[in-house]
C-alpha cells in the first residue's frame, strides 16, 4: 500500500510541477460547429472530414487520443460529446443535422470556450461558422484559454467573401454578407492568437476546403514558422528544414499577395511561376494557400508582398518538436517549479520550462522570445538543462509587446539544427493578478473567489470580468479603483444549481483590464464540481439523433438512435438493454465516466427498445424509445422520453412520469 500512495503523491506532485509538459501527449480532435439552417454545406464538410480523418488514421497508432464534438446555434450551444471511440464518433457527426433557428448572430465563442475547456493541452479546433459571433463579449476569456492550453483554433467562415470588383462593374448588387467586415475580423484576431488559419470561402468553396482541413489534422505536424502582419507589409521570413521534418508545407492566409521562396542552395521560385520544383503543389481555396515544398534540408526564406494583412504559417511533419510552460518557483515544499496560470509579468525577468519531445538525445540550443507582429525583435534566453530532458529557460526582460517563442536545438548526430515555434502568440502584461481558493466547487454552495489585482502603472479604475465554462451564475466587482503601485482585492462568487452533476471540471477566468484598455491580464482557476447531496434521481436519457426509414413492409426497413445517458448527480454506472432485438451498444464519455454514449440500431419489425439506466448509488431508471415518433431532432434539442421508477434510497420505490 505505502507503494501505491506514493506513486499517486509524485503523480501529483509531477502534474503540479509541470502541468503543460506532462499534458502533452495527448491530443484531441475537436470540430465546433454552427448547426443553423444555412449550415447543412458546412455540415457535409465536417461529416466529410470527419469521415477522412478517421478512414485514412484507422488501424494506425496516428490518431486522436480523444474526439470533441460541440454544436452551437443560437441561442444554445452544446452539449459537448467527448469519446475515445472514434466508430462512435463518426456515427455522432455522421447524424448532425441543421436545425438550429436564428440564422443571424450565434453563440461560436461559447461553444468554442467548452471546446477549449475540456480539449487537452495542444489540440486542434476546427470551428465552423457561417454567422457573426452573438456572445462577443467573450473574446478575451477565449484568448486566454488558447493562451493557457496552447490550442490552435482554425476557423472555416463561410460566405463572408468581399464582393469582387468585376462582378460588381458588371452591374450586379453587391453580394450581401452574412459577416461584416468586424465580424470576421473578430475570428480572424482569435486564429491569429492561436497560431490557426481564418479560412473564408464560399458556400461553394467547402469541398475543396475538406482536403486541407484533413491536411491540417495530420499528427505529428510541428510549426517551422509562424508570422502574421496585420498592415500590409513587405517582409522576408526565414525557417529551417531539418533530417526529421518530411512533407514541409506553407500556408498563407490573405488576399492579392505575391511570394518568393529561396531554398537553401540559393535557387528561388516566384508566386507567379508555376514551372519552378520548389514548390511541387499549390492549392488555392478562399483566402488560403497551401504550398508544397520540395524536401530540401537546410535555411529556406520567403518573401512575401502585399498591401492587405496576412498570416503565414510553415508546418512539417517530424517526431521531434518542442512543449513549454512559462513557469515560476515552487512555493511548496519542494523544489521545482509551478506553471503560470496567468499571463507573465511584462518588462521583468521570466523563467520558461522547455522539454523537447520525440528526442531522448535532442538538446536546446537556443530559445528567443520572438515579436510578432515584427519578426526583427528577438529577446534570448540563459538555457540551463535540468536533466530528463527538461531545459530551464531564464529571460532577463519580459517583452512588453506579443511574442511567440522559437526552440532551437541538435539531435544528437545530426549536423543541423533543427527550429520550432510555438504557435501560439503570447503576451507579458503589466497587471498581475492572484487568487488563492479551494479547489473543489459544491454545487448547491456559494463559492468564493478572493482574488488581488496590482499594477505599476497610473492610478485609475481596473475593469474585472469573470467568466467561467459551466455557465454558472456568478457576482463581482465590475470595476475596482487601483493605486500606482499598490494593490487591490476583489472576490467572484460562483453559485452552481444543487443538481449539477459531479465529475465535470469549471474553469473560472478573472481578467483585470487596464485603466486605458491597452494591457490586460487573467487568472485561470480550474475547480472539481463534486456533488455530495442526498441523491434521489435516476439518470435521464436524451435523444441525440433518431433516423428510421420504416415503411408498410417492416422487414426490409431499419431505424436507429443515439441516446447520451446522463445523471445529475453521482454519474451513470450502467445502461442495459432490457427489451429490443436490435444492435446494442454503450461506450463512456472520454474524460467523464459519469456519463455514457448509446447506439442502438434495429429493423423496423421490433419498433420498441426500452432500457434500464442505473447510477453509481443505485437509483433506477428506465427509457423507452420507439422508431416511429417521425418528428426530426437535432443534437441541440433534446426529448425526454422516460417512464421513470425512481428509487428513493434503496428502499422505497415510485412510479413516476416526465
Ligand atoms: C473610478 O470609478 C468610480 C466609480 O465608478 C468613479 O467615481 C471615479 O471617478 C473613477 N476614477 C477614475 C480615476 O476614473
Ligand atoms: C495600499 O492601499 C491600502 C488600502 O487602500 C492602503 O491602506 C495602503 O496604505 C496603500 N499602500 C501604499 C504603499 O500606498
Ligand atoms: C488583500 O488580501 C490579502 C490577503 O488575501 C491581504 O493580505 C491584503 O491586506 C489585502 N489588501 C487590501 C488592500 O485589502
Ligand atoms: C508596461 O509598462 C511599460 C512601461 O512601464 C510599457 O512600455 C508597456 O507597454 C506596458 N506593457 C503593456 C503590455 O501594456
Ligand atoms: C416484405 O419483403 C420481403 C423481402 O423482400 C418479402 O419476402 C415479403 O413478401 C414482403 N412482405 C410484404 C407483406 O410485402
Ligand atoms: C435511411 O435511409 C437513408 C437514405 O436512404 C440512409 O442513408 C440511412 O442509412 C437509412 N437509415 C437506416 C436507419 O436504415
Ligand atoms: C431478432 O431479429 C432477428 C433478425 O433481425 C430475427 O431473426 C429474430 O427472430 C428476432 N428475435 C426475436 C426474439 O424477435
Ligand atoms: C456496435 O458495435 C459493433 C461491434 O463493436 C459494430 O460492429 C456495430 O457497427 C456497432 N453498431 C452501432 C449502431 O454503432
Amino acid at each position: 500500500m505505502a507503494g501505491f500512495f506514493l506513486l499517486i503523491f509524485v503523480q501529483l506532485f509531477e502534474n503540479h510541477r509541470m502541468v503543460g509538459i506532462s499534458r502533452g501527449s495527448s491530443r484531441a480532435l475537436c470540430f465546433v460547429t454552427g448547426i443553423s439552417q444555412s449550415m447543412s454545406d458546412d455540415i457535409a464538410v465536417v461529416k466529410a472530414v470527419t469521415n477522412s480523418i478517421i478512414n485514412s488514421n484507422k488501424g494506425t497508432e496516428n490518431k486522436p487520443s480523444l474526439h470533441i464534438l460541440v454544436p452551437f446555434s443560437d441561442p444554445g450551444f452544446g452539449p459537448l460529446i467527448r469519446t475515445a471511440d472514434d466508430t462512435l464518433f463518426k456515427d455522432i457527426v455522421d447524424h448532425l443535422t441543421a436545425t438550429g433557428g436564428g440564422d443571424n448572430e450565434e453563440m461560436s465563442l461559447s461553444g468554442l470556450q467548452l471546446a477549449l475547456s475540456s480539449a487537452p493541452f495542444n489540440s486542434d479546433i476546427f470551428l465552423f461558422t457561417d454567422a457573426p459571433a452573438k456572445d462577443k463579449h467573450l473574446k478575451n476569456t477565449v484568448i486566454a484559454l488558447i493562451e493557457r492550453t496552447q490550442t490552435v483554433v482554425n476557423f472555416m467562415i463561410t460566405d463572408s467573401v468581399v464582393t469582387n470588383r468585376r462582378k460588381r462593374s458588371n452591374g450586379n448588387q453587391p453580394q450581401t454578407r452574412m459577416i461584416a467586415e468586424s465580424d470576421a475580423q473578430l475570428y480572424r484576431d482569435l486564429a491569429q492568437a492561436s497560431g490557426g488559419q481564418a479560412i473564408e470561402v464560399t458556400k461553394a468553396e467547402l469541398p475543396a476546403a475538406t482536403t486541407i482541413i484533413t491536411q491540417f489534422a495530420r499528427l505529428s505536424v510541428v510549426t517551422l514558422l509562424q508570422a502574421s502582419r496585420s498592415l500590409g507589409q513587405t517582409d522576408s521570413f526565414n525557417f529551417i528544414v531539418d533530417e526529421t521534418v518530411s512533407n514541409p508545407t506553407v500556408y498563407i492566409t490573405g488576399r492579392s499577395l505575391t511570394f518568393t521562396i529561396t531554398s537553401p542552395t540559393g535557387a528561388s521560385q516566384q508566386s507567379t511561376d508555376s514551372t519552378g520544383s520548389l514548390i511541387t503543389s499549390t492549392t488555392t481555396v478562399g483566402n488560403f494557400k497551401t504550398l508544397q515544398l520540395q524536401k530540401q534540408v537546410g535555411q529556406w526564406g520567403i518573401r512575401i508582398e502585399s498591401d492587405n494583412p496576412y498570416t503565414l504559417r510553415v508546418i512539417g511533419q517530424s517526431p521531434v518538436d518542442f512543449l513549454f510552460d512559462f513557469v515560476e518557483p515552487s512555493e511548496g515544499p519542494f523544489d521545482g517549479f509551478d506553471s503560470l496560470d496567468t499571463r507573465p509579468r511584462a518588462g521583468v525577468n521570466g523563467r520558461l520550462l522547455v522539454s523537447i519531445t520525440g528526442s531522448d538525445s535532442a538538446t536546446v540550443t537556443e530559445v528567443a522570445l520572438v515579436q510578432s507582429s515584427k519578426g526583427s525583435e528577438e529577446t534570448l534566453g540563459v538555457v540551463e538543462s535540468q536533466g530528463n530532458g527538461n531545459f530551464l529557460v531564464q529571460v532577463d526582460v519580459m517583452p512588453v509587446v506579443e511574442f511567440v517563442v522559437r526552440v532551437k536545438g541538435r539531435v544528437q548526430g545530426s549536423s543541423n539544427d533543427f527550429q520550432r515555434q510555438s504557435p501560439t502568440n503570447f503576451r507579458a502584461s503589466n497587471l498581475t493578478l492572484t487568487a488563492n481558493s479551494e479547489n473543489v466547487f459544491i454545487p448547491g454552495t456559494l463559492l468564493s473567489v478572493p482574488f488581488t489585482v496590482a499594477s505599476n502603472g497610473p492610478d485609475g479604475n481596473v475593469t474585472i470580468r469573470a467568466s467561467n465554462s459551466g455557465g454558472f451564475e456568478s457576482t463581482f466587482p465590475t470595476i475596482l479603483f487601483l493605486e500606482g503601485g499598490n494593490s487591490t482585492n476583489g472576490t467572484v462568487t460562483l453559485s452552481a444549481p444543487k443538481n449539477t452533476p459531479s465529475g465535470s471540471d469549471v474553469i473560472l477566468t478573472i481578467e483585470a483590464e487596464s485603466p486605458d484598455g491597452t494591457d490586460s491580464n487573467y487568472i485561470m482557476l480550474r475547480f472539481s464540481i463534486i456533488n455530495s447531496f442526498n441523491d434521489f434521481t435516476h439518470p435521464e436519457c436524451e435523444l441525440l439523433n433518431r433516423e428510421s426509414n420504416c415503411t408498410e413492409n417492416c422487414s426490409l426497413t431499419a431505424w436507429e438512435i443515439y441516446v447520451r445517458v446522463t445523471d445529475s448527480e453521482a454519474g451513470v454506472d450502467r445502461v442495459d438493454l432490457i427489451q429490443g432485438n436490435g444492435t446494442f451498444n454503450t461506450s463512456l464519455e472520454a474524460g467523464n465516466a459519469g456519463i455514457t454514449l448509446v447506439s442502438y440500431a434495429a429493423s423496423c419489425c421490433a419498433p420498441e427498445m426500452e432500457m434500464l439506466v442505473v447510477d453509481r448509488v443505485g437509483n433506477v431508471g428506465t427509457c423507452r424509445f420507439t422508431a416511429r415518433d417521425s418528428v426530426s431532432i437535432g443534437v441541440s434539442q433534446s426529448l425526454f422520453l422516460c417512464l421513470s421508477i425512481v428509487a428513493l434510497g434503496h428502499f422505497i420505490f415510485k412510479l413516476s412520469e416526465h
